[in-house]
């Protein structure tokens, strides 16, 4: 059976992918060329739907993916339209809490026992029948223990057959050809720590959820969600000065977390929601380094403890939210730089800065092909 988790590198042929993240608010589009050392932007784009501002159930997905595959399907399919898009081959990201995953520790083994020992754990891991659900598993890490016995980590990814039945449904209707579908966790890991030994924690805030996932040398390691966002930042403030999600959305914006005087009451209203998602990164942090990372050889996984912290979604461009994170956390705080990893034309880099954080999924899927 076609097993759209897979890696489809047999369809290299093809030169040109899009990168398609379908988030709770928005769609975005990153196309990508692979050519040379870096693949090259040809073209990007977002289309917003600020109908979940006013209402919210017309969010585009929910967090029980509830979308309308026909609106998101039409969605798509305009934005594509719009950009003046001629490639069909598109790889996309499902959000996380559309899947199971779980970081395995196993002795060494031969790929085939490894698929059979997988099948097996995924009966364990995922509260469907197996038949329900297509699994991926991806090696991550190995070592050999004191007694010299070969060990290796295993991401274990499971995903119900019906989320996926979904994606190929809304690109089906949209002109599009899915050729690849992953969690949005291992599109960050990949843009954001390929060649990179740090231990990094990615912190992606959407509209609606948040990704927490740990990182290094481009792959995922562990993956988590918290339904607390942007948005509940945003609620905060329209709720506590009574006024519209719309002028909040706009204040927020404005004035982040660094407005002084009478402003400084917006970080008061915001503060106690940021604190809840700090919470959940510490907590996956601890749980990592206390599980996981004390059993890796310090050379491959640097200290073996997470050493950084990286913000990625359209909440990493609230003002003063690094400053924030890095004070909370204890650790040097970055603002996701996507962008690094490609080439773009000259014109686009005066909105790196910006775009960057919040098309780091898009971005991450459009290289997939090409790394
Ligand atoms: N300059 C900014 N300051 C503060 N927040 C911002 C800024 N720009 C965007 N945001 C917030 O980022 C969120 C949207 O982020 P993003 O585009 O990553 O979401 P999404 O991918 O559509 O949603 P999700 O990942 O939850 O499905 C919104 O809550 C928006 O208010
Ligand atoms: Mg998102």
């Amino acid at each position: 059976m076609f097993n759209p988790l897979k890696s489809l590198k047999s369809a290299l042929g093809r030169r040109t992918y899009l990168g398609v993240d379908i988030g709770t608010t928005s769609i975005k589009i990153a196309e990508l060329t692979g050519s040379g050392v870096k693949p090259i932007l040809k073209n990007y784009g977002v289309l917003e739907s600020y109908g979940h501002l006013e209402r919210l159930n017309n969010a585009i997905q929910t967090s029980s993916l509830k979308m309308l595959d026909n609106e998101t399907a039409e969605l798509l399919e305009k934005l594509v339209e719009q950009l003046d898009i001629r490639t069909t081959d598109a790889v996309a990201s499902l959000p996380a809490f559309a899947s199971f995953t779980t970081l395995l520790d196993v002795p060494a083994m031969s790929p085939q026992e490894t698929a059979q020992a997988m099948e097996y754990q995924a009966r364990a891991l995922v509260p469907l029948p197996v038949s329900e659900v297509t699994i991926d598993w991806l090696p991550v890490g190995d070592y050999e223990d004191e007694k010299g016995i070969k060990h290796q980590q295993i991401f274990l990814i499971s995903v119900p057959n019906e989320h996926i039945k979904k994606y190929q449904r809304i690109f089906k209707t949209a002109g599009l050809s899915l050729r690849a579908l992953e969690i949005e966790g291992l599109s960050l890991a990949r843009i954001l720590t390929t060649g990179d030994l740090v231990t990094t924690l990615i912190v992606d805030i959407g509209a609606r959820s948040t990704n927490i996932s740990i990182a290094e040398r481009g792959l995922l390691k562990y993956s988590a969600q918290t339904d607390f966002a942007g948005g509940s930042l945003t609620q905060s403030i329209a709720s506590s000065l009574n006024i519209s999600v719309r002028r909040a959305e706009v204040l927020k914006k404005q004035k982040g977390l660094v407005g002084m005087g009478g402003e400084s009451e917006l970080s008061t209203l915001m503060l106690p929601f940021l604190d809840v998602i700090i919470g959940e990164a510490k907590r996956v942090k601890n749980n990592y380094e206390k599980n996981y990372s004390p059993r890796l050889p310090r050379s491959e996984a640097g200290k073996g403890i997470v050493e950084r912290v990286i913000l990625s979604g359209g909440g990493a461009n609230l003002l003063g939210i690094e400053k924030y994170f890095d004070e909370q956390m204890k650790l040097p705080t970055l603002k996701a730089e996507p962008f690094a990893k490609i080439s773009y034309p000259p014109e686009v880099e005066p909105l790196i800065r910006e775009i960057g954080a919040p098309f780091a999924v898009a971005l991450g899927l459009g290289i997939r092909q090409f790394t």
